[in-house]
């Protein structure tokens, strides 16, 4: 007796649309832009000046002259947004942080720059928080035992917030974790007349060890007494993360961010799926320092973990990703 075996074929060829680049093209499912990214600059004091931050490589504070010539050029590559970071001089750092007040401070003098420079051709995103400006390099207010006063520190929050929209910013963005603060600076902003102001909140921001080089950056890393766990989320919680979100929402933020940004892209899709609000992310100094540390060490090519990273954030629902390797993914993007 012989017996016929069909031959057996798999169901489903899941290779069959990989096989070629337009075929790859065609069904890709998470498409980055330049669109997607906000570029962090660090500003420094002087004329003509830029300071290379050796954690950072690749990465300078520039004079207020260098962000507004980076701000124009993002502008070109087609990103929408530029978040600006300041390093204070150290003689203006105090207890009290006063300096973040200052309507001349550097971050208000980068944000009349950039203006001046590009007009309303890219929106200014400003950081809220005091550690730029403290001697002690917390992000708020301290007693005598070093704990952050939450409601005293919101207080001066406001008047910061307050100071850089009336300097131009489009984007508030507090980075403190104070509780209660998005409500007040939202308030404040409406009774000056910014009710276009928008306000981006870091509301899962997460006591992170991959904030070293930013606090070499912004000249806060030596300064720092102790850590900053009392303000910022412990990296075991995602439910907390969700009740953040809920709360920032509740008091009137525009948009929610996550932070750090790729061992956390779990919250960013808890956040993506519980909420109908745009997330970002900011993929921050120690994640681009490892990108760079692998590059240097021959273990990864940089152009195309820079893709494959950022694209991640995308797929995982971000609106966008603040991201060091912005002007480069654009051109990467662009070419
Ligand atoms: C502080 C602030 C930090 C970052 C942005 N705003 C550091 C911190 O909380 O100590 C980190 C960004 C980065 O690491 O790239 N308000």
């Amino acid at each position: 007796m012989t017996s016929h075996t069909p031959p057996r074929f798999p169901a489903t060829r899941l290779r069959r649309p990989r096989r070629t680049k337009w075929s790859r093209a065609l069904h890709r499912e998470t498409v980055l832009t330049p669109a997607d990214l906000i570029w962090p600059l660090f500003v420094t004091d002087g004329r003509d000046v830029e300071e290379p931050i050796g954690s950072l490589p690749g990465v300078s504070r520039w004079s207020v002259d260098g962000v507004a010539r980076h701000a124009r050029s993002a502008a070109a590559l087609g990103i929408p947004c530029v978040a600006l970071f300041p390093n204070t001089q150290r003689e203006l750092r105090s207890a009290d942080g006063r300096e973040a007040l200052n309507p001349d401070n550097l971050m208000c003098r980068a944000i009349r720059a950039i203006r001046d420079a590009v007009g309303d051709g890219i929106g200014i995103l400003t950081d809220v928080a005091l550690d730029p400006y403290t001697s002690h390099g917390q992000d708020g207010l301290v007693d005598e035992t070093g704990y952050v006063l939450n409601d005293a520190t919101v207080e001066v929050l406001v008047g910061q917030a307050r100071n850089q929209a009336e300097a131009g910013a489009d984007i508030i963005a507090p980075s403190d974790m104070m509780d209660g603060r998005i409500e007040a600076i939202r308030n404040a902003l409406e009774v000056d007349g910014h009710a276009d102001v928008q306000i981006m909140s870091y509301a899962a921001k997460y006591a992170s060890a991959f904030y070293g080089p930013f606090r070499d950056a912004v000249g806060s890393r030596g300064l720092l007494k102790g850590d900053k766990k009392t303000y910022q989320m412990d990296p075991g919680n995602a439910e907390e993360a969700l009740r953040e979100v809920a709360a920032d929402i509740a008091e009137g933020a525009d948009s929610v961010m996550v932070k750090p940004g790729l061992a956390y892209l779990d919250i960013v899709r808890r956040v993506k799926e519980r909420f109908a609000i745009p997330v970002f992310a900011y993929q921050v100094s120690g994640e681009y320092a490892m990108i760079e540390a692998a590059v240097s060490a021959g273990a990864g090519e940089r152009d195309a973990l820079v893709i494959e990273t950022l694209t991640a954030f995308k797929r995982a629902g971000c609106s966008g990703v603040l991201t060091y390797h912005a002007a480069h993914a654009a051109r990467l993007l662009n070419a």
